[in-house]
């Protein structure tokens, strides 16, 4: 049976860039505190009006069709993992196509929050391998600043704006995303939400108010699932796979703190440099960290390396990947 590769990266980040430094004039807080407590120094933020998550999407799968000489009209199917939709409806995988010139073809959203573009990496991945499907864009999309309340110091300084996107196809050469797990638990879904917008809690005078349209997360609980979590998952993974530390050459966590990605990394026996970081000078970008992450280290990775791929988000959602790259690039 074929494995699904990855064929190619492209990230997107818009241009303006939101530093400790002016967050520290908008709410209490100060540089030592959010670099020391969560590993973050400034974040992307996407500025003009009517510009939502398929913008950058749309940009980051520009990016990548171009990159990898493929014509809009090869691809089979696109699946965008976003939280932050530009609308409740159509989904924002429909709006990317418009934008660059995919029509006719299946396009659907995933909403898994930080874990949600390894739910829609393994979504993907089974379409090719069923051998239904030749060429897959898989996206992974969030304007947090647009659900971000920038007076709650507890949450504004943790996210940023971005988009990365990757090619699924075909390999005969057992390349490509060798395992996959995905996780949830409802238990929770109060620690970390946006609790009015959906069908529970339409918008009202009330609810914009009370301020329930932005990220509302209860830290210290989410910490505690996270760090267990990801590291629980990353290791089962790699068990189930046979992996020792030493065999994995990279490990792509979601950036969501870098205390969390720290210790995953120690649990599972990976030393610091084997370890993706972006986290510095994006923040937490939801979906698009992890294929950020990728489009970063691209020009390090070689053909036939272990990487293990860590998710952890609202839901609770978790997961992780086992890829092995099917490609050294030639940068
Ligand atoms: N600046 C200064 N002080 C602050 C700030 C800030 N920006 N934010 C909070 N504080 C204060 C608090 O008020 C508190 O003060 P107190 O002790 O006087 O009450 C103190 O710092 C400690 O606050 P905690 O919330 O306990 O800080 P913690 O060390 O837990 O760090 C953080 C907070 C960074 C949010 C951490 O809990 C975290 O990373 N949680 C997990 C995030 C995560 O993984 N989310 C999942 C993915 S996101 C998604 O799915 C959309």
């Amino acid at each position: 049976m074929s494995k699904a590769a990855i064929t190619g990266i492209h990230g997107y980040v818009p241009d303006y860039v939101l530093t400790n430094t002016e967050l520290e004039r908008m709410v209490d807080t100060n540089d030592e505190w959010i670099t020391s407590r969560t590993g973050i120094r400034e974040r992307h933020i996407l500025k003009g009006e009517g510009m939502g998550s398929s913008h950058m999407g749309a940009k980051a799968v520009q990016g990548l069709l171009e990159k990898t000489n493929t014509a809009p009209e090869d691809i089979d199917l696109l699946i965008c993992a976003t939280t932050t939709p530009d609308y409740v409806f159509p989904c924002t995988a429909n709006l990317i196509c418009d934008m660059v010139g995919i029509r006719n073809i299946g396009s659907f959203d995933i909403q898994a929050a930080c874990s949600g573009f390894v739910y829609a990496l393994t979504i993907g991945s089974q379409f090719i391998e069923t051998g239904k499907y030749k060429k897959i864009v898989v996206v992974g999309a969030d304007k947090m600043s647009a659900i971000v309340d920038y007076t709650d110091r507890a949450t504004c300084v943790l996210f940023g704006d971005g988009a990365g996107a990757v090619l699924l196809e075909p390999n005969e050469e057992g390349l490509g995303i060798i395992d996959s797990i995905i996780r949830s638990d409802g238990v929770g879904q109060n620690h970390l939400f946006q609790k009015a917008g959906g069908s529970r809690y339409p918008p009202t005078h009330e609810t914009v108010e009370k301020r329930w349209h932005y990220v509302y997360q209860d830290g210290p609980s989410v910490f505690k699932f996270a760090v267990k979590n990801m590291a629980d998952v990353s290791a089962e993974i790699m068990e189930r796979n046979n992996l020792t530390g030493s065999d994995v050459a990279w490990l792509v966590p979601h950036q969501a703190n870098k205390r969390i990605i720290d210790a995953t990394a120690q649990r599972m026996g990976i030393e610091p440099e084997r370890v993706m970081m972006t986290i510095h000078k994006y923040g937490n970008t939801t979906a698009a960290t992890i294929p950020l992450c990728l489009a970063e280290y691209e020009s390090q990775l070689k053909k036939g390396d272990n990487l293990v791929l860590a998710a952890f988000g609202g839901g609770f959602t978790w997961g992780a990947a086992y890829v092995k790259w099917a490609y050294s690039s030639e940068l």
